[in-house]
């Protein structure tokens, strides 16, 4: 994307040895939940980070403002654990919406608060939501997320529907024996109310350490349960996106199916996190961090934090390699690294 003068030239593209450019920032603003996925943390919950570790609102847009003016970032996408549960998070899509180079802004959430918080958040720039949702039956609800909140989540889609958070996404993680059955379901759920569905591989990212691969549904599989109840009609992959697409015949529905495992996109991937205690991560799988924390907090200019953020991309490795021998699991779960 061309960047308008005077802020400058546009600013030289976050590539790695691999050729990859970087324009998607995912931004985790916590690492608690109110939801405890069976397949993402233990029923306790985890050891959550002190408060003063998290980033504070002034120290994300401090960050993205580098990301968007320096490193050509054009995506900012806000997550968790749970980001609606960060105090005055409006306020924060605002400052970073009103940025001398606004990055386009969505949300991935669980779907809970989002009936109070969708219209301020629109209001103060969001664009697009992505909402979990692995049932829509109220037992199972509870039975995955350890939570009776099923009508919260329901409300929340609605919500982002009529606030205009346009495209509505709904997220799922089939589950072998657990939610695998309701795939078709949920799609003509997504039909009916005019959300898109996707339906994401399991990944070996669970606190855990319990992930199986045998309960994983492959998207072979989902596409097989899919193509049981309709038409699908191929719609390709956008960009570097991890969703390869169709659209269900005879209506305006697309949905996506992201094979993490089983066809990794890695090779086209164009993704940097921030976790909620500022560390960067080139990869979900990463091992290691680039503290950008402390480099804030020791007042480095700009310039070095540009330099560690390009010094992090540089040592982006190929890809995961879940299915290999040598796969390592990263130090921290989804829920603490941001989906
Ligand atoms: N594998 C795949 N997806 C996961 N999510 C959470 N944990 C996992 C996992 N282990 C999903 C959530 C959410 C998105 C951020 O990632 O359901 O929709
Ligand atoms: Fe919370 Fe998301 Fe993990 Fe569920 S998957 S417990 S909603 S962070």
């Amino acid at each position: 994307m061309s960047r308008p003068l005077p802020d400058g030239p546009a600013p030289s593209p976050l590539t790695d040895r691999f050729g990859r450019v970087h324009t998607d920032l995912r931004v985790s603003l916590t690492d608690r939940c109110n939801l405890r996925c069976t397949y993402c943390m233990p029923a306790e919950g985890l050891d959550w980070l002190p408060r003063p570790e998290l980033l504070t609102d002034d120290e994300v847009v401090r960050l993205v403002d580098v990301a968007t003016r320096r490193l050509g970032i054009t995506e900012v996408r806000l997550t968790g654990g749970e980001p609606l549960l960060r105090r005055g998070l409006p306020g924060l899509v605002a400052r970073l919406h009103a940025l001398p180079d606004p990055p386009e802004l969505s949300l991935t959430t669980n779907g809970i608060g989002l009936a109070r918080s969708a219209a301020a958040l629109r209001d103060a720039g969001l664009s697009r939501v992505n909402v979990s949702l692995d049932t829509l039956r109220p037992e199972r609800f509870t039975a995955i997320t350890r939570r009776d909140r099923l009508p919260d989540v329901l409300a929340g889609l609605r919500a982002a529907r009529t606030a205009g958070l346009a495209p509505v996404k709904i997220n799922t993680v089939p589950v072998r024996g657990v939610n695998d059955d309701e795939i078709g379901e949920l799609a003509a759920f997504a039909v009916e109310h005019g959300y898109r569905a996707r339906f994401i591989e399991s990944m070996p990212l669970d606190a855990q350490g319990a992930w199986d691969r045998d309960r994983m549904v492959t998207a072979e599989e989902i596409l097989g349960r899919l193509g049981e109840r309709f038409d699908l009609i191929p719609a390709g992959r956008r960009d570097n996106a991890p969703a390869e697409e169709w659209r269900i015949a005879g209506t305006d529905t697309v949905v996506g199916v992201i094979a993490s495992v089983t066809r990794p996109f890695c090779g086209g991937c164009d993704r940097v996190r921030l976790t909620a205690d500022g560390h960067l991560r080139n990869c979900l799988f990463a091992t290691e961090e680039s503290d950008l924390r402390a480099l804030l907090r020791g007042g480095a200019e700009d310039t070095e934090i540009e330099a560690a953020w390009r010094n992090c991309i540089a040592g982006k490795g190929p890809g995961h390699a879940i299915d290999s021998p040598e796969f390592r699991r990263p130090d921290r779960p989804m829920s603490a690294i941001g989906g």
